[in-house]
């Protein structure tokens, strides 16, 4: 009975981490001149974001609201997903509607994880801000595909462990702030040679934790798996 139990938690859990969900999002359009950047970004900010389902992965299927005069999507520059409180992974497939985004902002929700597929459709992404959050593990390099980074901001998660790899090559970086996670920053950095100063450290693995290799063991697990799904259905058309 007890095993029985466990098997069937096991099931809840690998099928709840797999879930994905749709979902048509509601923007408000508008230009938000953004701190630290010295630019003006028109963004989509989320507003319908309680429909989502806990721990699901949300696929964007479409984005209503009215864009302001004479913008279209495709002007689009940045999303804002704020106070979600069951958003735990970054939703997927938003590059099909705003495919020049250049700053992905996310605040107060709960994202636990983040994977290397998050950013990689955007190439050009300038700006990472995930604040407030509840990342605990940057084990990956998460940030290959997006060499123009200018500003990346964890404040506030649960960072414990960063490989040390991380911030390799990101030539643009200019401002990284993680402040407040378990691995402490205390100052937020906003010159080049501060930056520097600071991934120096990571490097020399000023952030590591065991459970990091476990973690990307499951991670990797969870890829294979979402595969492997892929090729059902491609063979199943
Ligand atoms: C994001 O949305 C929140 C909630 O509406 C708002 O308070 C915040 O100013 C917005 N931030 C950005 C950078 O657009
Ligand atoms: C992020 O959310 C926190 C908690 O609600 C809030 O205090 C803070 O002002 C927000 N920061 C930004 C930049 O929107
Ligand atoms: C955040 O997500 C984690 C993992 O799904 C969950 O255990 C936790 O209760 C959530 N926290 C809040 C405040 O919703
Ligand atoms: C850094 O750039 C080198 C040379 O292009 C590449 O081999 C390496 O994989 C890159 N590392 C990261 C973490 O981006």
């Amino acid at each position: 009975m007890i095993k029985f139990k466990f098997h069937l938690l096991l099931f809840i859990v690998i099928f709840t981490t797999n879930a994905i969900q749709s979902d048509v999002i509601q923007c408000e359009f508008e230009f938000i001149n953004y701190f630290q950047l010295n630019k003006e970004f028109y963004m989509c900010k989320v507003s319908n974001i309680q429909i989502f389902n806990h721990g699901a992965k949300i696929s964007i299927e479409n984005a209503i609201g009215q864009n302001l005069e004479n913008k279209k999507n495709e002007q689009v520059e940045g999303t804002n997903f704020s106070n979600a409180p069951n958003l735990n992974l970054i939703p997927t497939n938003l590059e099909r509607i705003f495919p020049n985004i250049i700053l992905i902002f996310i605040n107060n929700s709960n994202l636990t994880q983040i994977t290397s597929d998050d950013f990689k459709p955007f190439p050009k992404l300038k700006a990472i801000y995930i604040l407030f959050n509840s990342i605990e593990f940057l084990c990956k390099d998460f940030f290959i595909h997006n060499r123009e980074l200018e500003a990346i901001s964890f404040w506030e998660n649960k960072i414990r462990h960063i490989e040390p790899s991380t911030f390799k090559n990101l030539s643009s970086l200019r401002i990284l702030d993680l402040r407040g996670n378990v691995c402490n920053f205390p100052d937020w950095v906003d010159d080049r040679n501060a930056v520097v100063n600071s991934i120096r450290k990571i490097e020399h693995g000023e952030c590591l934790s065991e459970i990091c290799s476990i973690n990307n063991l499951i991670a990797e697990t969870l890829a294979r798996d979402r595969l492997m799904e892929q090729l059902k259905k491609k063979i199943n058309k």
